[in-house]
């Protein structure tokens, strides 16, 4: 049997950077992750990271590439009545944000974890954990057709929504299913505007965005259950010329090399512990993306982790890990508000009225013209700062 300090379940963004953390401040662990290096090095998914989530991936060392390739973005545009309007994060709040690919942060997370010859294992099958409510936590799986087991002080589920470790125990869940989902694509071609723009049109949700200087992101509202291969791109771009018309800036179109259609959903799970066992990320809680969350959660989670780990193995304090799932939670809670409302905010329901649509334009009118309603959305936005 093998032995670690802390067994952390899944190499997304949660688990690797709380390998990472962890590594830095002495503390073992072994990552086990069931998919293969080339799978989550390439899974296109978030692609804005929150200032406090910029600082954390500095002061950990593993910011220097975000910096030098990822887009610092000081304001966002939203459109509805097919006008533009720009919301001013660093004069609102002193704060900006960064566009920047997931994948590619999990890449540096990837690249450092190797380069501090941490153990990182990839296609392990048959992921189980025990023993963590009595104290003696035992991850085990099949790695090239052996069983190994690793004995842990600590187990940490980082293994996303449909991973194994919440289930588990079966904590409390309080959810939300929307009834849409979002297409989206990856395209060749530059940036049509500077900023983000998001759309809240009769036709529905649309949201540009981009990955760099020559690739564009766009999102579509459509239903849940959307075959993204029954859209053609002749489809595509029409609907995204129709919900982005706007009075300032025209839409660069370029060959659509990525499309995927993701179900819209808000779930929390309480607590985010049971015994030795501590959830982070997508596996404890999920938000619809027009918040641009899911990431950040994930970091501000484990940052809250590492913390608390650091104090219990230097000296024994565990009050940290006994408020682990409270302090997480209440910021989480936060996020899924602003989730939920910029959700709200956005889309276009079915069973809406015409008077619940025009409290949405009235609502989008208060808050691009006011400058406390602005604020209160930029210091969202930007993100809520860690306790
Ligand atoms: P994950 O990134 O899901 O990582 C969990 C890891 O655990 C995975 O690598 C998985 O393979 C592994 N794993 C799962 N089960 C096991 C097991 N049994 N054993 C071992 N390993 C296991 N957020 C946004 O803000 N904007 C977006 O546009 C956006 N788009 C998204 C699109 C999709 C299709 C999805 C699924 C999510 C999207 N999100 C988006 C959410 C965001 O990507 C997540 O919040 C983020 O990935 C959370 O990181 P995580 O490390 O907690 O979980
Ligand atoms: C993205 O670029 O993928 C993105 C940006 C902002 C969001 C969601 C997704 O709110």
């Amino acid at each position: 049997m093998e032995r670690t300090q802390v067994g952390i379940v899944g190499a997304g963004p949660a688990g690797l950077l709380l390998a990472h953390l962890l590594h830095r401040a002495g503390i073992a662990s072994v990552v086990i992750e069931a998919r293969s290096r080339d799978y989550i090095e390439g899974r296109i998914r978030a692609g804005i990271l929150e200032h406090g989530a910029m600082e954390a991936l500095d002061e950990a060392g593993v910011g220097t590439r975000m910096r030098a390739e990822g887009l610092l973005h000081e304001g966002t545009q939203f459109l509805f009545g097919g006008r533009l309007h720009r919301l001013d994060f660093r004069a609102l709040t002193g704060k900006a944000v960064m566009v920047y690919s997931q994948h590619e942060l999990v890449r540096d997370l990837v690249a450092a974890r190797l380069a501090a010859g941490g153990a990182l294992v990839f296609e392990a099958a048959d992921v189980a954990i025990e023993g963590y409510q009595a104290g003696a936590p035992l991850l085990r799986y099949q790695k090239d057709g052996a069983t190994h087991e690793l004995a842990c002080d600590i187990i940490a589920g980082c293994d996303g929504f449909h991973g194994i470790c919440r289930p588990s125990f079966g904590p409390a869940a309080f959810d939300r299913v929307y009834p849409f989902g979002w297409l989206g694509i990856l395209a060749e071609a530059p940036p049509s505007t500077d900023e983000l723009v998001y759309a809240n049109h009769e036709r529905g949700f649309a949201l540009l965005s981009m990955r760099s200087p020559t690739v564009q992101r766009f999102y579509l509202q459509c239903a849940p259950d959307e075959d993204a291969e029954a859209w053609s791109d002749d489809r595509i771009w029409s609907e995204l010329a129709a919900r982005l018309d706007n009075d300032r800036f025209t839409l660069r179109t370029g060959r659509i090399f990525q499309r995927g259609v993701t179900p819209m959903r808000s779930f929390v799970a309480e607590p985010m512990q049971c015994g030795r066992l501590f959830l982070a990320g997508d596996s404890a809680h999920i938000v619809p993306p027009t918040g641009a969350k899911g990431m950040n959660s994930a970091i501000a989670d484990v940052l809250i982790l590492s913390r608390a780990l650091e104090q219990w193995f230097a000296r024994g304090e565990d009050g940290g890990l006994e408020a682990y799932s409270a302090t997480a939670l209440r910021r989480i809670w936060k996020v899924q508000r602003f989730s939920w409302w910029m959700t709200t905010l956005f889309h276009r329901f079915e069973a809406a009225s015409s008077f619940d649509r025009r409290v949405q334009l009235a609502e989008l009118d208060y808050v691009t013209g006011s400058r406390a309603a602005a604020t209160a959305l930029a210091e969202n936005y930007v993100g809520l700062p860690l306790e």
